[in-house]
Parts: structure tokens; sequence; C-alpha cells
């Protein structure tokens, strides 16, 4: 792939970071099996269930679903983590995340430190088909709604 593609395919403005499928692998594992990727498009969903920019996964109900979100990075990643921790206060829903590790912003404070596991990845991840690490950290939430202990971790250790 060359620059100019990789520019397109992986910049912020476009949303798509396609998530490594070993990563993936790794969390739907620990965390899954996921059943829902609301933010995906045909060729890049992690999950046979899934829904599009033109259906509008954040119009759509998670409910009853073990979802596995990686939201577009732009502007309205707030609305995405809102969303994800919602839904998750449903009956049988759990939400995992993998978004970049902005700590500083407001809605990691109103929203990702309520997650019931928060993991920080060691190390930066190549996104899509990239060679190149992303120019930002990585975390890994998962909103079980079960309010119990809360965990924070590293992963990639
Ligand atoms: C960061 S990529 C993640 C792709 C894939 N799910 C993965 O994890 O590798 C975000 C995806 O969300 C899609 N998207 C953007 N807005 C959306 C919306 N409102 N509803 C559903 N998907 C959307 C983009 O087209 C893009 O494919």
């Amino acid at each position: 792939m060359n620059k100019s593609t990789q520019v397109v395919m992986f910049s912020s403005k476009t949303g798509e970071w396609a998530t490594p499928q070993e990563f993936f692998d790794k969390l739907n594992w620990r965390f899954g099996p996921f059943d829902l990727d609301p933010c995906a498009s045909p060729v890049n969903t992690k999950c046979a269930n899934f829904f599009t920019e033109a259906e509008d996964g954040m119009t759509k109900s998670w409910e009853g679903h073990t979802v596995f979100v990686n939201p577009p990075y732009g502007r309205g990643i707030d609305k995405w983590i809102q969303k994800g921790y919602e839904e998750s206060r449903k009956e049988e829903t759990k939400v995992v995340m993998l978004i970049p590790a902005r700590t500083d912003t407001k809605y990691w404070h109103k929203y990702v430190m309520k997650a019931d596991e928060v993991y920080f990845v060691k190390g930066r991840l190549k996104f899509g088909d990239s060679e190149n690490s992303a120019p930002f950290p990585s975390a890994v939430i998962c909103f079980d709604g079960t309010n119990r202990q809360q965990i924070f971790g590293a992963m990639n250790r």
C-alpha cells in the first residue's frame, strides 16, 4: 500500500483504523466471543453481525450482545464511548472498546473512569495493513454493567 492510500485509510478523518486481527483475536478470547461489531464496513467487520455507517450503529440497540467496538477516531468519539457505557447498562450486554488512551479528555473522566476494566496497551498498535505504528497510545475498556470491583491493568506486557 502506498503512502497516500495509507493516509486515506488510516487518517482520523476517515476513522478507518482497523483493529489488527491478532489483537482482536486476543480480546475475543479474553472478553468474547463477540457477536456484534457496531462500527464497521463489510470489508473490515470483526463479527458476522455488524452495522455500517449507512445503517448507523449509534442509533441501534446493542442490547443482549457481547459487543466489540473500535469506533471512528475523529470528533464524536465521545458519543460512541457514552453509547457504549449506556448500552452496557442494559440486560445481558457487555461492551468492550478499543480506543485511543486520551486520558486528559472530559469523556475519559466522565465515562471511561466508570468502566469495569481498563487496560493500557504497551507499545503502539499497527492498525489495518499499516507497517507503521499508530501515532497515539491505545486502551481497551470493558463495560460489563456489573459495577463490581474496578480493574486497571496493562495489555501486551
Ligand atoms: C476504527 S474502524 C473499525 C473497523 C472494524 N470494526 C475493526 O475493528 O477493525 C471504524 C469503522 O466504523 C465505521 N463507521 C463510521 N461511522 C459509523 C456509524 N455511524 N455506524 C457504524 N459504523 C460507522 C467506519 O466506516 C469504520 O469502518
